[in-house]
């Protein structure tokens, strides 16, 4: 599967495998319509928009959140569905640097306002597939 795929899913609709996911490593990338993330988030854009979001493993659990820093709403992978910084225990945002914890989403360090965190996206893992809540 290309690095570039970036399937459109809605909800209960399969996101990926985990076995496309590496611990700590690379993700998978998608796209999902900015009506469908209401219902949690409330409407950030305009409804049809499409936002961009990623799937992580960490430390054996899979998670899920918009591609969306808190800082400016930026895409944060510094190559497609690479969202880990050097030490792989933080997701970074390529632009300047914030950190979040992966198992929450929660801002740690960087320019992101405080007590901030990534927009996390349900999923429901069934078996070694990953799907939209
Ligand atoms: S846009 Fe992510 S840290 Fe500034």
């Amino acid at each position: 599967m290309s690095e570039e795929f970036e399937p459109l899913v809605t909800h209960g609709q399969l996101i990926c495998e985990v076995s496309d996911l590496e611990e700590a490593g690379q993700g998978f990338r998608f796209q999902l319509a900015t009506r469908d993330i209401v219902p949690f988030e409330g409407l950030l854009d305009e409804p049809d928009e499409l936002l961009p979001a990623f799937v992580i493993l960490f430390d054996g659990g899979i998670y899920a959140y918009l591609n969306r820093c808190a800082h400016i709403p930026m895409e944060m992978d510094w190559n497609p569905g690479q969202f880990f910084d050097d030490d792989q225990q933080h997701i970074i945002c390529s632009t300047h640097n914030a950190l979040y914890l992966p198992d929450s989403g929660q801002c740690v360090l960087g320019p992101c306002p405080k007590g901030s965190k990534l927009i996390a996206v349900p999923i429901d893992v069934v078996g070694q597939k990953i799907y939209l809540r």
